[in-house]
């Protein structure tokens, strides 16, 4: 499938075949274009959780307004924050820097811009680093579904959740992390409605 094609295979589906799973290296495949994702500062500000228990989707579909999507999957992905340990600071920032095996001095420099941006940023916003983290996240996720739909692989993204139930029932303290957004995988069983879409003259300025 070519790209244009992809996107247009691509759609919110809103149930998927039960028991239909998806091939073990097809799901590694999904997985790893999320891994090879940009993030800003390289900072990779997530991870990600595979849920192939039936059990835990039933526990968490009330939590995600009884969405249908979220048991008839073959694998939810839930994109998780690592909102604590992106500010600036911490050994985490250090140890994402350090990887690029530059001198010290860049080093220092590197640090100290990512804490005076940031930082800045973050000034009166509470909720700042969980934001940007998220933002990533869904630059990642949108590139797993559209890698997913060249494979004949359907997808929804889903931020119809009660954020803290389902911290709660994944166990995930809100402190330290937060879930951007659920992402379950797996095969449609109707086909999908025609794409409704503001025109490109609607939505472009050419300058
Ligand atoms: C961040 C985000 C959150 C979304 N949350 C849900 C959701 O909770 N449930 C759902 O059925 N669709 C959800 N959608 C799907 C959108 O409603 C859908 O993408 C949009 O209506 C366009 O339709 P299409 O993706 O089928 O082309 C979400 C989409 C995005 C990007």
């Amino acid at each position: 499938m070519d790209f244009l094609e992809a996107m247009n295979f691509r759609h919110a589906c809103k149930i998927f075949k039960e028991g239909k799973k998806i091939p073990k290296k097809m799901l590694e495949n999904i997985l790893e274009v999320g891994r090879l994702s940009p993030s800003s500062f390289g900072m990779e500000p997530w991870e990600l959780l595979v849920i192939q228990s039936q059990e835990l989707k039933e526990a968490l579909r009330p939590s995600c307004w009884n969405q249908v999507q979220i048991t008839s999957c073959s694998d939810l992905l839930v994109f998780v924050t690592k909102n604590r340990l992106v500010q600036p600071g911490s050994e985490y920032v250090e140890e994402m820097f350090k990887r690029k095996n530059m001198p010290q001095e860049m080093l220092d420099t590197y640090v100290k811009l990512y804490a005076d941006f940031l930082g800045s940023k973050a000034e009166g916003n509470p909720s700042f680093y969980k934001d940007w983290a998220a933002k990533q996240a869904y630059i990642a996720a949108g590139n797993m579904m559209t890698y997913a739909a060249t494979e004949g692989i359907d997808s929804c993204p889903i931020e119809g959740f009660d954020q803290k139930e389902v911290e709660k029932i994944l166990g995930i303290d809100g402190n330290e992390k937060s879930v951007a957004l659920i992402l379950p995988f797996g095969y449609r069983v109707n086909e999908q409605p025609s794409k409704i879409r503001l025109s490109l003259n609607g939505i472009c300025r050419y300058l």
